[in-house]
């Protein structure tokens, strides 16, 4: 190796030598054929290597108040070339030439909770405290268990393609057979009662599915908290006491609810619910428009139809008809969850929800 003879030691020229040496050493690392191991001899080689020939030769000739400088800038150059190596050593690979240790590391983010899932486990917590536990099924659903097990006449307008996104090719099967993406979490309490024998205390959050456009405040795929209660002597006065319990526990202590007759092919009789509203307290204001109340949730009496809808199919199973109308009554309920998720944070548009968009994720950390 020859050693450029360096007579000028200004702190400039100095820079220029070494970044000249810098640059000489990371080209041969991006060379084709870079060998570590030769790469490290001839760079760090005691005795033979460059850095050893050029603080020897440097340090022999540069006169005294110039060795402080030329350490610094060799002691940089070494512990790059040892960085280099080093990560050579990690990787291993091509990606190691590209590598600019000096520049700041790619920040761990930690994760949140999404909005809609809290949501959705704040209300489960509910009830859970009293005494209910949790359901799942299926978002992909047969007709039988979505529609007709739940009492919906054929041609209910909720049965209706325009409403329900169904499994393409289904036509040659038997309509309880088709699959359809569940429209509702009711179907769970099917499945659930088909499984087990009453008393049943339970409540089911999932995801499910309608064709419905998407706006502000429609998304095709959107969430559901579901319950069920049945035993002997259950009545409208424990769904009506159960409902301002949760709604109380979930939006503080002094929401009220009141109840509408309304109706559901599964229920009977069905009501909706509605809360004061949570923003003005029942004054009135532009988030209840006015009224003082807010709708959340639709509920009602189990219709004695669906009991005997699981009777039969219990009996097809070969398990006991346990659910005897005139022994055992039950409540229903389900709610939105993404309207409260919306309500309770503040949320405008509905997308967001869906979007993915870590800013708006972000808030939730
Ligand atoms: N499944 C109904 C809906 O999606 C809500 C509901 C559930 C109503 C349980 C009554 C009882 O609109």
């Amino acid at each position: 190796m020859i050693i450029p003879k360096l007579t000028d030691f200004s702190e400039a020229s100095l820079d220029q030598y070494f970044g000249a040496l810098h640059e000489e050493a990371r080209q041969s690392i991006e060379d084709q054929g870079f060998d570590k191991e030769s790469f490290r001899l001839d760079w760090l080689g005691r005795k033979q290597g460059k850095l050893k020939q050029i603080s020897d030769a440097l340090l022999k000739s540069a006169p005294p108040e110039a060795k402080r400088l030329i350490g610094q800038r060799f002691n940089a150059l070494k512990e790059q070339i040892e960085i280099w190596l080093a990560v050579e050593h990690l990787l291993d690979g091509d990606s190691a030439k590209h590598l600019d240790v000096t520049l700041p590391g790619a920040g761990r983010r930690v994760g949140a909770e999404h909005p809609l899932v809290k949501t959705m486990a704040e209300i489960v917590g509910v009830f859970q405290r009293m005494g209910y536990s949790v359901g799942l099924g299926p978002e992909v659903e047969t007709d039988f268990y979505n529609f007709e097990a739940l009492n919906f006449p054929p041609n209910h307008p909720a049965r209706d393609t325009q409403d329900t996104l169904v499994v393409a090719g289904q036509e040659g099967r038997p309509l309880r057979e088709r699959l359809l993406m569940r429209t509702h979490t009711s179907p769970v309490q099917i499945r659930s009662m088909l499984e087990q024998a009453p008393p049943l205390r339970l409540v089911i959050p999932g995801k499910v599915h309608r064709n419905d456009a998407a706006d502000a405040t429609h998304s095709p795929v959107f969430h559901q908290v579901e319950g069920l209660c049945v035993d002997t002597n259950i009545t409208f006065s424990d769904l009506k006491g159960t409902l301002d319990h949760a709604m109380k526990a979930f939006f503080g202590s002094a929401v009220k609810t009141r109840f509408f007759p309304s109706f559901f092919p599964f229920t009977e009789p069905s009501a909706d619910v509605q809360i004061s509203c949570i923003f003005c307290g029942g004054k009135g204001c532009r988030k209840c428009k006015q009224s003082g109340w807010i709708e959340l949730l639709g509920c009602g009496m189990v219709d004695p139809a669906v009991f005997e809808a699981v009777n039969q199919r219990r009996l097809e199973m070969g398990r006991e008809p346990v659910y005897d109308t005139r022994r055992i009554s039950g409540f229903a309920f389900g709610m939105g969850v993404d309207r409260i998720a919306m309500m309770k944070y503040g949320i405008s548009d509905i997308g967001l929800l869906y979007s993915g968009d870590m800013r708006f994720l972000e808030q939730f950390a």
